[in-house]
This record gives structure tokens, C-alpha cells and sequence, in this order.
């Protein structure tokens, strides 16, 4: 997408709305990651406003996190409990956190897909694997490509209103595996867009990436409280420990 940077998609704007539509999957994400923690620290690779590193510190566990945007943490910051969380501002295929040896490093919310090159998706791996405990686990929560990209390109009428509409407007290219997405909202304010570019990965190529950074997949599930992974499951919880 041409002038996209993604430095800066998770800018103010963004980051203040953020929170506003809730996903609603963060009990039985914190649930599935406290207790594959079992009492180590856990560190979250683009840990964003807290949505999950919060409730999963007020479970007793140690979270510290890696995150791009200074305006994401701003948010974070602000929040009951935020303040106390350690947050490196920086790029989660290359920054690092110190102590290491961490129980679970974890990427949720499709995040994985944000970098966008295949090269950049395989150093996440290996910078994850390089912050875990000999017996730490890293865990990957991402859509399935095919669930998203059935059509090369889409518009969707997300909300239809009297003074407002919102349109979720995407294409794929399937050479350089980018989908190209931006939310529009049309109001008598005017028009705001929303844009992001994704690099989708399907699992067995993250478990390539795995493999190069020297972990192996140990589980594979359909979501967070360990459904089966199947044929028709939309994403997949994956957790990957050193091979
Ligand atoms: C969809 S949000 C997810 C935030 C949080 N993990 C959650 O589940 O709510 C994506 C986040 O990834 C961050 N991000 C994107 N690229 C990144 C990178 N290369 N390194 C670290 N954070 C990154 C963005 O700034 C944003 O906060």
C-alpha cells in the first residue's frame, strides 16, 4: 500500500479508539497463558494498550513487554497497573529484554502477520526463542490466511447508518503475501481512514520459521480454551518450545 508506514499505523488516533471495541477473548487468553506461565514471567511481543498483559499481571503473573508504538504504551501507561509494567519501546524481531529466560513469550491478535517481510517474521521467532527459559514455551495466536483472503479483493458494509458509514475495504497479493486493508468511515464529520498491511504466514510456514530459530511445534489448537484445530478453524493458538 503505497505510503504505508508501519512505524506509525499504531499512532494517537489509533491508539486512543483502541480499546473502544473490545475483542472479547481476553479471559480465556489470559487463562491459557497463566497457566502455561505456572509461575515464570512471561513477556508479550507487541504488547499494545495491556489488553492481555494487564488482566494476566493481575493473575500474579510477571509481564514485561516489547512494543513499537510510543502512543500504544501511552495508553498502557495510563490504565490501572500500567504503570508498574517494564516496557521496552522497540522492534519485537530485534529488541531485547533483560533478564531473559522467560516461561512464555507470546504474540497474540494476528501480530505476527504486522511484520512484513518473510525475513522479519523469521527474527521474531528467533528473538523469541532467544528470551525463553530452556523450558519456556512461545505462543503464537493468528488467523488462517484462507479465512480472510477467500476473495482477492473486498468491500463490506460494516455499518450502515443515517450519518455514518463504515466500510472495510482489502485486497491480497498472493506474491508478496500482503493484505492491503482500511477501514473508511464516511460521516458528516468526513472521511477517516484507517489503514494496515499484513503479511499473512499460514501455520506450516510459522512452523518453518520455528524450525529456523530452533524451537518445534509442541501444540497446535483452534483457539483459547484448546479447541480442536480443524479444517475449519478460522485461526490457530500454536505453541511452539525450544526443539
Ligand atoms: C493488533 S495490536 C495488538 C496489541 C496487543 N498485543 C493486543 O492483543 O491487544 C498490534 C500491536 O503491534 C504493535 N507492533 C506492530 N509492529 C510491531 C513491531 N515490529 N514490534 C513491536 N510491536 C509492533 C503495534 O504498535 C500494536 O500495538
Amino acid at each position: 500500500m503505497e505510503g504505508f508506514d508501519p512505524a506509525t499505523s499504531f499512532g494517537p488516533d489509533v491508539a486512543g479508539s483502541y480499546d473502544d471495541a473490545a475483542r472479547g477473548d481476553e479471559a480465556e487468553c489470559v487463562a491459557f497463558l497463566a497457566e502455561l506461565a505456572g509461575g515464570c514471567a512471561a513477556l508479550e511481543f507487541a504488547v499494545g494498550t495491556g489488553r492481555i498483559a494487564l488482566p494476566l499481571a493481575e493473575q500474579g503473573v510477571r509481564v514485561d513487554g516489547i512494543e513499537l508504538s510510543p502512543d500504544m504504551v501511552d495508553q498502557l501507561r495510563a490504565k490501572p497497573g500500567g504503570a508498574g509494567l517494564r516496557v521496552a519501546l522497540g522492534d519485537m524481531s530485534t529488541a531485547s529484554m533483560t533478564p531473559r529466560g522467560y516461561g512464555v513469550v507470546y504474540l497474540v491478535f494476528n501480530t505476527i502477520f504486522n511484520l512484513l517481510t518473510q525475513d522479519d517474521q523469521v527474527r521474531c521467532f528467533e528473538n523469541a526463542a532467544r528470551h525463553l527459559a530452556d523450558d519456556g514455551a512461545f505462543v503464537v495466536e493468528a488467523a488462517v490466511p484462507h479465512a480472510w483472503v477467500s476473495r482477492p479483493s473486498h468491500v463490506h458494509a460494516e455499518h450502515v447508518g443515517t450519518d455514518r458509514v463504515l466500510l472495510d475495504v482489502a485486497r491480497y497479493d498472493p506474491v508478496s503475501q500482503h493484505f492491503e486493508r482500511n477501514h473508511v468511515e464516511l460521516s458528516n464529520a468526513g472521511v477517516r481512514m484507517g489503514p494496515i498491511v499484513l503479511r499473512l504466514a499460514g501455520p506450516s510456514e510459522l512452523d518453518l520459521m520455528a524450525r529456523i530459530a530452533g524451537l518445534r511445534l509442541a501444540d497446535r489448537w483452534g483457539g483459547w480454551r484448546r479447541e480442536p484445530f480443524t479444517a475449519a478453524s478460522g485461526k490457530h493458538v500454536s505453541v511452539y518450545v525450544q526443539a
